[in-house]
């Protein structure tokens, strides 16, 4: 017993992987996805695209795909170090997971733009799922996924891959960011650690606008614990991400200033704990006049403010 139950576990982990990976929608060269350049920084020339995508009430008919983990509308990116949203010179896009990725060392950067009717069948019944009163169809799809993409200045074997998959009807325009494995967050020139690609400035995920009101942060964006990314969902599918493009909406939740708050969730937006906002169920963050109450102390949290029990405090 001793020596098979190891070989039986491993089995079960390998089949596990390929079976229940239902995260990631197909690519690679048997759908016939194209390839960027391997080039540390890389980015493919303007890609036309067959049906105009709305991103932010912006009409676009093309689109690139960047090797440092962004699509982006209007000029190709190559900065490799994520830089807070919003950005200064106003650049709409999307970061899957927004990174010094160098693919010279390791992976590829695959896309292609689909109407298989496969692909769109996956995808109108996922929508259908996480959006039961949308009825979605979905008439158009483009696939970017980086495939176990290494780092700038790796000296591991460390990869990530990820991929974002825009789909428009024709009016409504939705954006899936999924995520496979992912193990190192940040490249040597953005301070990280050759040996384990952490530390540093790490990798950010979210969308900006290009205006300076618009943008989004997916959660632990530009700190350490974004390499859990795939752990993390707002549509309760851990490692997916899905959201409404158009106009911007966050299925699951609020958006309030760029932070992601779950339907029904509560926080204090001032050091003082003076006034309390909830995300209502249609979306928007309300806050009205609210203080700690009993002995409990205003302390900061993550982007926000909380009442919390005190240090050598009990009750
Ligand atoms: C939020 O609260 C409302 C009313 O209290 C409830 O009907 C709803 O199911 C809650 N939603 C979630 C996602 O918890």
């Amino acid at each position: 017993m001793k020596t098979v139950l190891p070989l039986l576990l491993v089995a079960t982990v390998c089949f596990g992987d390929l079976a229940t990976d239902p995260i990631l929608y197909p690519y690679g060269p048997s759908e016939g996805d194209k390839v960027t350049p391997k080039k540390d920084d890389g980015a493919t020339s303007a890609i036309p695209i067959s049906t105009v995508f709305i991103f932010f009430g912006k009409k676009h008919n093309s689109l690139y795909v960047n090797n440092n983990g962004v699509i982006s509308f209007g000029v190709a990116v190559s900065s490799y170090t994520p830089n807070a949203f919003p950005l200064a010179d106003g650049s709409p896009f999307v970061a899957p997971y927004w990174g010094d990725v160098n693919n010279e060392i390791a992976g590829t950067v695959y896309y292609r733009e689909s109407k298989d009717p496969n692909l769109l069948e996956r995808i109108s019944n996922d929508m259908r799922k996480y959006y039961p009163n949308f009825n979605y169809r979905a008439t158009w799809a483009f696939v970017a996924t980086w495939d176990k993409v290494a780092y700038y200045g790796s000296r591991s074997k460390k990869t990530n891959t990820f991929q974002a998959v825009l789909t428009t009807d024709g009016k409504l325009a939705f954006i899936f960011l999924n995520y496979g494995i992912i193990t190192w967050t940040t490249g040597k020139a953005s301070g990280g650690d050759p040996l384990t690609g952490l530390g540093g400035i790490p990798a950010q995920a979210g969308f900006n606008s290009g205006d300076k009101t618009n943008y989004f942060n997916i959660p632990g964006s530009r700190t350490p614990d974004i390499v859990n990314i795939q752990k993390t969902s707002n549509v309760n599918t851990p490692g997916r991400w899905l959201f409404e493009v158009d106009k911007f909406r966050v299925a699951g939740g609020c958006v309030y200033e760029a932070n992601f708050v779950k339907y029904n969730e509560t926080f204090w937006k001032d050091p003082t704990c003076e006034t309390k906002c909830r995300c209502n169920m249609d979306g928007d963050v309300e806050c009205e006049e609210e203080w700690c109450s009993g002995n409990l102390l205003c302390q900061p949290s993550t982007w926000h403010y909380s009442c919390r029990i005190g240090i050598g405090q009990c009750f």
